[in-house]
């Protein structure tokens, strides 16, 4: 990644592992060995966000981070682990923003949560228009000063407002983006259709990863499961001509191969140009292992350009 020392973590062609629902809606014991059987296969990059997951009956928010540094205390891992959090939305207590004093405030508490001394990547969790992107950035710059995170990443930013902010941060000498983290999938929802905070990765902000060289995570890159689930169906505003399109080209690519779609949506980022790096969240080992398979595959470059033409596809 760029603009972020990794140290000897190697980031690339890996998948990073979503801990949003760890230690929470999936019971503890499952979520330690989910998280030991990541780490004895090579993973090291861990997502999660001082909200998750408050949302869970019982959680408050800084659930996911408190388990983490509850299993890397007993593992004694810290120095192998890339941890990434997040901060800028509401939770309970805690208002939505990305202002100086909400950044660090809520820095400190990961911090203390997670049981370590820098966060490896912080990122803001969505963008806050009444905030200066100014303002954001210089306390984000001074916390990586303090030596209490290592780089930065952005989340759910418009492609405008992100080119705005590499601009900003250069214009100041502050630290810049390293990566963006959106959501993105190989079905793609109809255009007219909004999530509350969520901002899809689109054409604009893939070119323009590509050539500032950043790192781009797709998050929710399974659909919650409905590629292969059977008991789960397609949401209605996923549910158009193009989908079902891209649904068969899978099923047809997955046939040809013996990898599973899922492994095949998987895949299809990972040898994408640039790469996305997928945050994975599963619930078991069975999804754990399918899913990290996916590392190992090499689309033959006919099945990356299909995939590629039906993504594409207007
Ligand atoms: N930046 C952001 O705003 C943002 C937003 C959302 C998430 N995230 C990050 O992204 C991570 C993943 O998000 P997500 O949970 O929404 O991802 P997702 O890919 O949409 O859904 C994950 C779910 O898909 C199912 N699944 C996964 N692998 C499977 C497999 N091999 N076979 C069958 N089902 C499978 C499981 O559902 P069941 O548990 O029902 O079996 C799993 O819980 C989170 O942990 C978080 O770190 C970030």
């Amino acid at each position: 990644m760029k603009n972020i020392n990794t140290g000897n973590i190697s980031l690339t062609n890996n998948i990073c592992l979503g801990a949003m629902y760890l230690g929470s809606k999936t019971d503890k014991l499952t979520s330690e060995k989910i998280l030991d059987t990541f780490t004895e296969n090579g993973g090291s990059f861990i997502d999660s966000a001082n909200i998750y997951a408050h949302w869970i009956t019982g959680c408050k928010g800084g659930d996911s981070e408190a388990f983490l540094g509850e299993w890397i205390r007993k593992r004694k891992n810290r120095d192998k682990l890339f941890i990434a959090t997040k901060v800028g939305i509401a939770y309970p207590g805690v208002e939505r923003g990305l202002k100086a004093n909400q950044v660090k405030t809520e820095c400190e508490k990961s911090l203390k949560r997670l049981g370590v001394e820098t966060i490896d990547l912080y990122y803001s969790h969505a963008d806050d228009p009444a905030t200066p992107l100014e303002e954001t950035l210089k306390a984000f710059d001074e916390l990586i000063k303090e030596g209490k995170i290592r780089g930065i990443g952005a989340s759910n930013y418009n492609t405008e407002r992100f080119k705005k902010s590499l601009m900003i941060s250069r214009q100041n000498s502050f630290a810049e983006f390293c990566c963006i983290q959106q959501r993105h999938s190989y079905l793609r929802p109809t255009k007219d259709f909004k999530f509350e905070t969520q901002v899809l990765a689109d054409e604009f902000l893939m070119e323009l990863c590509k050539y500032e060289n950043i790192a781009l995570l797709a998050y929710s890159p399974l659909l919650s499961g409905i590629f292969t689930s059977d008991n789960k169906t397609l949401p209605q505003f996923y549910n158009t001509e193009q989908n079902r399109g891209r649904l068969k080209i899978l099923k047809n690519i997955s046939g040809e191969t013996n990898f599973t779609v899922n492994q095949i949506v998987l895949a299809w980022m990972l040898n994408s140009e640039p790469p996305v790096i997928p945050v994975i969240g599963v619930s078991s080992l069975e999804q754990l292992e399918e899913n990290l398979k996916a590392v190992e595959i090499k689309l033959d470059e006919n099945h990356k350009k299909i995939l590629d033409q039906y993504f594409y596809q207007k």
